[in-house]
């Protein structure tokens, strides 16, 4: 038997899962507001993703999907921690679903944001920082496949982060850009 996704949730219907939920608390020092961080209750899921095992050896492929919730940190969008892969020299597809989103990729100190939506793909070069942002209203949720050697590598990122981050504007978002 095949294992099922419904595209239209990201949801699996079958299939032995791996699934894991980030919270409010998980994330220290993620976000640009560390008051309002600290005011949402430490438990508040912010993401969750649903992984496919495979064996971890070279030549084998992991695939998952992640749910990442709507909501703010302040003035900050819901993201996911972000990370380069351990083996920097391994990339990865990302795969809108649901929901529309951003994904920001970050090589080399450059950052681009590319807007996911249901039927967008994404090519993560090798060497890139890679991180989702939920400025919708919805669940935002995408399946992403990866080398399963890839590993991650979330340390690299901890002393400057990402170069931008999307805060609200209005109705919408806007990319502030940081200053080390
Ligand atoms: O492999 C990936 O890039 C994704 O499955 C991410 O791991 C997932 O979106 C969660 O993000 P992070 O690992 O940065 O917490
Ligand atoms: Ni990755």
């Amino acid at each position: 038997m095949p294992r099922q996704i419904d595209l239209a949730s990201g949801q699996f219907t079958a299939g032995v899962l791996h699934e894991h939920t980030t919270t409010v608390g998980m994330l220290t020092g993620l976000f640009a507001d560390q008051a309002a961080w600290q005011a949402l209750p430490a438990g508040t899921p912010l993401y969750t993703v649903a992984i496919l095992p495979a064996p971890q050896q070279e030549g084998e492929l992991l695939s998952g999907v992640t749910h990442l919730y709507p909501g703010r940190v302040g003035r900050e969008f819901y993201m996911t921690r972000g990370h380069f892969h351990q083996r920097r020299e391994q990339a990865e597809y990302y795969f809108g679903l649901r929901g529309r989103g951003l994904l920001l990729l970050q090589q080399a100190g450059q950052c681009v944001l590319e807007p996911l939506f249901p039927g967008s793909v994404h090519y993560i070069p090798p060497f890139t920082a890679h991180r989702l942002i939920n400025p919708g209203s919805g669940t935002l949720s995408a399946l992403a496949v990866w080398p399963a050697t890839a590993g991650h590598d979330y340390q690299a990122l901890q002393a400057q982060g990402f170069g931008v981050r999307i805060m609200a504007d209005g109705d919408g978002w806007q990319a502030e850009v940081q200053h080390a």
